[in-house]
């Protein structure tokens, strides 16, 4: 299958699926226990129908949308993501440079395989950097140093990782970063090999936030699981946020917010937004879906903070109905890391193209002209 013929996500998946090793393909596809909630993210939206106007002279649309202080040319931005020069040799590159041709957000992680500085300089549109919050505070102060000095847009702290999900298809396929190098897995990039070419012929896999701190993850196979465990400061609490926003200074959101009482505490500690999030069923499964907690944190909160809705979103429509909810912006992961893991940097352009033709058709199926007319009337629930 060519690119060309990949006319949603479930394309690129399916694309994605025969490129990668097991072990990396199910990281990226998997989920936490039954992967319930996974399931439910994207679920959550069939169960809600679009109620379009018509006869609305909707010859140009404006899906322009301001998030956490950035102009961004479509609602939808690339939340951060790990590893991703294990998925296209590219990684975060491909996705950076992608958005930037988009005029969206790229959000850049903690364990992401390039460096602060190099996509500092190397996109001009807006960017956001995801913060775990390190036991070794030198490491985690100097991910914000680095990031001040990189001139990064906002600060992402993620909040619902304190300790690791369960990730069966991970424990199933010993899934590690960097790979752990066992006859299984060598079979494994045998029959990939377009893949193993690319991965060991281009410069060393490392995780630059981290190396000058910690081994584990460039160069000492670990799990994810056990990275957060071993890794993360499980006594995080809300005045470490506030020490964080502080040391940042700028655009500060929490990545992770699902109750009304922490969306309104992220209110009272200056928070300028929140992804309701839920890490794509990534950890804890029986959560609920971020679209279906969407409007009770919209009614309680959205006239004082930025409500992203992140997770499950597979279509333009999904983004629509999260913005008539209430939603300033929407985000995903795997809407481009399975495009990204089939093509690199042509695959996400595709993937987001594909999206943004989506949003602007159905926004003119909706009768809409920019996206601030997009409102509850428009929505009926099942
Ligand atoms: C492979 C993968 C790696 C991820 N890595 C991170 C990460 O390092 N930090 C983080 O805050 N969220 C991470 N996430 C969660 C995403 O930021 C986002 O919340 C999630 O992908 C949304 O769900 P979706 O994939 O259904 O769009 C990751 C998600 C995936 C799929």
């Amino acid at each position: 299958m060519r690119i060309d013929r990949c006319n949603n996500i479930g394309d690129f998946r399916a694309m994605a699926r025969r490129r990668l090793p097991g072990p990396i393909f199910h990281y990226i596809d998997g989920a936490a226990d039954d992967e319930v909630t996974y399931r439910r993210n994207t679920e959550a939206y069939e169960q809600c129908d679009l109620v379009p106007n018509v006869l609305a002279g909707v010859e140009s649309i404006d899906m322009s949308t301001t998030v956490m202080g950035q102009k961004i040319h479509m609602p939808l931005f690339c939340s951060p993501t790990a590893l991703q020069r294990l998925f296209h040799h590219d990684g975060e590159r491909a996705v950076a440079k992608a958005a930037e041709k988009f005029g969206t957000m790229f959000g850049i992680s903690s364990l992401g395989t390039i460096s602060i500085e190099e996509i500092g300089s190397s996109i001009s549109t807006p960017k956001l950097f995801q913060l775990y919050f390190h036991k070794d505070r030198g490491l985690t102060n100097s991910m914000i140093e680095r990031c001040i000095a990189a001139n990064f847009d906002v600060l992402a702290l993620t909040v619902d990782t304190i300790t690791g999900g369960n990730r069966e298809r991970d424990l199933r396929t010993g899934f590690t970063s960097p790979p752990r190098l066992t006859l299984k897995s060598l079979l494994s990039f045998a029959m990939h090999p377009r893949w193993a070419a690319d991965h060991f012929m281009h410069e060393k896999f490392e995780l630059p936030q981290l190396k000058d701190y910690v081994n584990e993850g460039s160069n000492i196979s670990i799990s994810v699981g056990d990275y957060f465990n071993t890794m993360l400061d499980q006594s995080m609490n809300w005045q470490d946020a506030v020490d964080v926003r502080k040391k940042w200074g700028k655009q500060f959101c929490l990545k992770g917010i699902m109750s009304i009482a922490d969306a309104k505490r992220a209110v009272d500690i200056g928070a300028t937004a929140i992804m309701v999030s839920n890490h794509g069923g990534r950890q804890l499964d029986g959560s609920r879906s971020p679209f279906d907690q969407l409007a009770e944190i919209v009614d309680a909160v959205g006239d004082e903070i930025d409500v992203v809705c992140d997770g499950g979103i597979t279509r333009g429509t999904h983004v629509l109905k999260a913005l008539s909810v209430g939603a300033k912006a929407c985000s995903g992961g795997r809407l481009y890391l399975y495009a990204l893991a089939a093509a690199g940097q042509p695959g996400v352009e595709r993937a987001l193209g594909n999206l943004r033709a989506e949003i602007e058709r159905d926004m003119k199926l909706m009768g809409c002209r920019s996206v601030d007319q997009l409102s509850r009337d428009n929505l009926r629930f099942r």
